[in-house]
């Protein structure tokens, strides 16, 4: 998601006559588009901006902005530890960059705009895309869900909803422009609704652009994931087989207390539905460890939700308290120490679980998407699955942004290791 913003302020100051420069030195203005949703996030915010103000000192011309959540998060706080800061705006304020970056440079005092609004989903405003494979399109912005450890319906503010025809012809504008892969973003993408029609209507309507090669969303939540959706996955060819499904607890108490709206049941239901109107369907997931109050043997069933659901990958996370969540509150934090051993545990756990579903690959034939240049060997090309997997294979007639036929021969830590299958052996192998 910040992805996509920062392309959309890019794609603003472009308009403005500015340009962008990978030489840092030479930038007149740096903005840094921020996340907050842990600790670590901002903390890696701080320690580039106090770099920065190394730069600021040096050239007093130069303008620092800060966007994004931790802006929205901080507003003038910051300003206390980062006097040095020239703009401070948050996610839904980032129409004020051209006439702030007019009057900035005539006065010189801080400008800070952290209002949320209920409506500013950037309609009109075109992203500026570096070239690749993939083009990321906002759906919807913001989210009414309130997890209690979640610091996003604060700094992102109310769910709202694009136009069905704003991102149908903004895939267009994508697709002319090259991308052959487009993922559709929303904090709850798949809760995305208009006077039109839901999550899957504007699915199948992606679907049938001509030149989108695969469609990917993220992320969904559990509670929004209906038989529609799943139905429009399952008939369209374009659409990855892959559900990024965040679990978060594998308890009913924590996932209760984390106000997750579903219980281990469910979920697990859940996930056997989408095996059955997909099949072979790869499901990712997030976790997080060492919620308050989190016991032993609470945290026993997250193992034992991860090894039931079978992940292909997870994301996984420590607890970190987001001061102004509902959690954050709670009395009973876990310690360190053991939020610590519990993450170190569930990626252990994880590792085995991705091989042994990655594994089952082995001695099949799988549509690759050509992304780029092996890092190991020129020689080779890096793609990846449908499920997400990257899948190192050897260079033959193909280029970037084909999709090509690749017998997986090996599997070994995350990535999957085949040959590439001439269309000449593979039309023999079904003769
Ligand atoms: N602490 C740890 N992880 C968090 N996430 C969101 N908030 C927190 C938090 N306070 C994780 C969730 C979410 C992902 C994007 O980040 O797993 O799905
Ligand atoms: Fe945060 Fe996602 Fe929950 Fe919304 S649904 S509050 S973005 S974790």
């Amino acid at each position: 998601m910040n992805v996509y913003d920062s392309e959309l302020v890019a794609g603003l100051l472009q308009k403005c006559g500015y340009s962008k420069t990978d030489d840092i030195q030479k930038a007149d203005v740096i903005f840094l588009n921020t996340c907050a949703i842990r600790e670590k996030a901002e903390e890696t915010v701080h320690n580039r901006l106090n770099n920065l103000h190394y730069m600021k000192k040096k050239n007093p011309q130069l303008l620092l902005g800060v966007l994004g959540c931790m802006a929205q998060n901080l507003k003038n706080e910051l300003l206390e530890t980062k006097p040095f800061v020239d703009i401070i705006l948050g996610p839904d304020s980032y129409r004020r960059i051209p006439e702030i970056l007019k009057v900035r440079n005539k006065v010189g005092n801080h400008h800070v705009d952290t209002k949320l609004s209920k409506f500013e989903i950037y309609e009109d405003m075109f992203p500026s895309r570096n070239e690749g494979v993939n083009a990321w399109i906002s759906i919807s912005r913001g989210c009414d869900k309130f997890c209690t450890f979640c610091i996003v319906p604060f700094t992102r503010g109310r769910e709202r909803s694009r136009s069905m025809l704003g991102i149908v012809q903004e895939v267009e504008e994508a697709v002319s422009k090259g991308f052959v892969e487009i993922t559709l973003l929303g904090q709850n993408v798949n809760s995305y609704r208009t006077s039109e029609g839901k999550f899957h209507l504007l699915l199948e309507k992606v679907a049938a652009v001509s030149g989108v090669k695969r469609i990917r969303y993220t992320s969904p939540h559990p509670q929004d994931m209906d038989d529609d959706l799943l139905q429009v996955m399952s008939e369209h060819e374009n659409i990855c087989n892959y559900v990024h499904l965040p679990l978060q607890a594998g308890s009913d108490r924590i996932l209760k207390r984390m106000n997750r709206t579903y219980t281990q049941q469910e979920y697990l239901q859940l996930v056997d539905r989408i095996r059955k109107f997909i099949p072979g369907c790869s499901i990712s997931t997030d976790i997080i460890v060492g919620f308050p109050g989190e016991t032993d043997e609470e945290f026993e069933e997250t193992l034992m939700m991860m090894e039931s659901s079978a992940f292909d990958s997870a994301f996984m996370f420590k607890y970190s308290p987001r001061p102004g969540t509902k959690a954050a509150e709670y009395s009973d934090h876990i310690t360190e120490k053991v939020k610590q051993n519990r993450l170190e545990r569930v990626i252990e756990l994880q590792k085995k679980i991705s091989l042994l579903r990655n594994q089952r690959h082995i001695g099949k034939s799988l549509p690759i998407m050509v992304e780029k240049e092996s890092k190991k060997s020129n020689l080779n090309w890096a793609g990846r699955t449908e499920g997400n997997a990257w899948v190192i294979f050897n260079k033959t007639n193909e280029k970037p942004k084909d999709i090509v036929n690749v017998l997986i021969q090996d599997a070994q830590g995350v990535s999957l290791f085949g040959e590439r299958i001439l269309e000449k052996e593979l039309v023999h192998e079904i003769n």
